[in-house]
């Protein structure tokens, strides 16, 4: 499997915000964001694989700054860290105030999808070739996070029920 470079699958969305988005004073739904980032992330682990990906796991997620109806929300997603099946995508979240062209950081995380074969089990993925200075720094910190995630899931964080 040839390796690919970070920009073969990064991706920048944008999604206007709708009174079907908020509550009846105009904010935002969490929910809301969280789905688009997942779809914004899903896309980059499945553009990277090319296989069917699913979430395996969603780091931490803080809201920074309040999302309002009429707020353009831009999601910046690109893989950060490969595995053998999985890949570590993040995500950066803004809002932008079209009228004044304001932008606010709201939201950051980090989302673990596996790449599945035909057979529905977690198959290789290519690795990532991090070229510029801050991909280098999200592979290194990736990686590291991944350890820490690892580590959890041994110590029984992770459950079947
Ligand atoms: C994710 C899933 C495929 C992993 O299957 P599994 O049998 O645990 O597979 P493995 O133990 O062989 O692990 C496969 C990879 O997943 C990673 N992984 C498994 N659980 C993880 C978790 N909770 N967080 C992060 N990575 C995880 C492993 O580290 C491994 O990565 P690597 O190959 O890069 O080293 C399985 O748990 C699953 O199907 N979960 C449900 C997914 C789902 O329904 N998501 C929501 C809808 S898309």
């Amino acid at each position: 499997m040839r390796p690919k470079s970070v920009k073969a699958s990064a991706t920048e969305t944008s999604r206007l915000m709708l009174p079907t988005d908020a509550n009846q004073r105009g904010y935002v739904h969490g929910g809301v964001i969280m789905h688009l980032m997942d779809e914004a992330a899903g896309t980059v682990a499945i553009r990277h694989s090319q296989r069917p990906c699913v979430t395996a796991s969603i780091d931490r997620m803080n809201f920074f700054a309040p999302v309002y109806v009429g707020n353009l929300l831009i999601l910046k997603a690109s893989v950060n860290f490969v595995g053998k099946t999985s890949v570590e995508i993040g995500v950066k979240i803004e809002s932008e105030d079209m009228l004044t062209g304001k932008r606010v950081h709201t939201n950051s995380s980090y989302l673990v999808y596996v790449a599945l074969d035909d057979d529905g089990r977690p198959t290789s993925v290519p690795r990532v070739v991090p070229e510029s200075k801050a991909e280098k720094r999200r592979f290194r910190e990736g990686r590291e996070r991944r350890r820490v995630r690892l580590e959890m899931l041994r110590g029984g964080g992770k459950s079947r029920g």
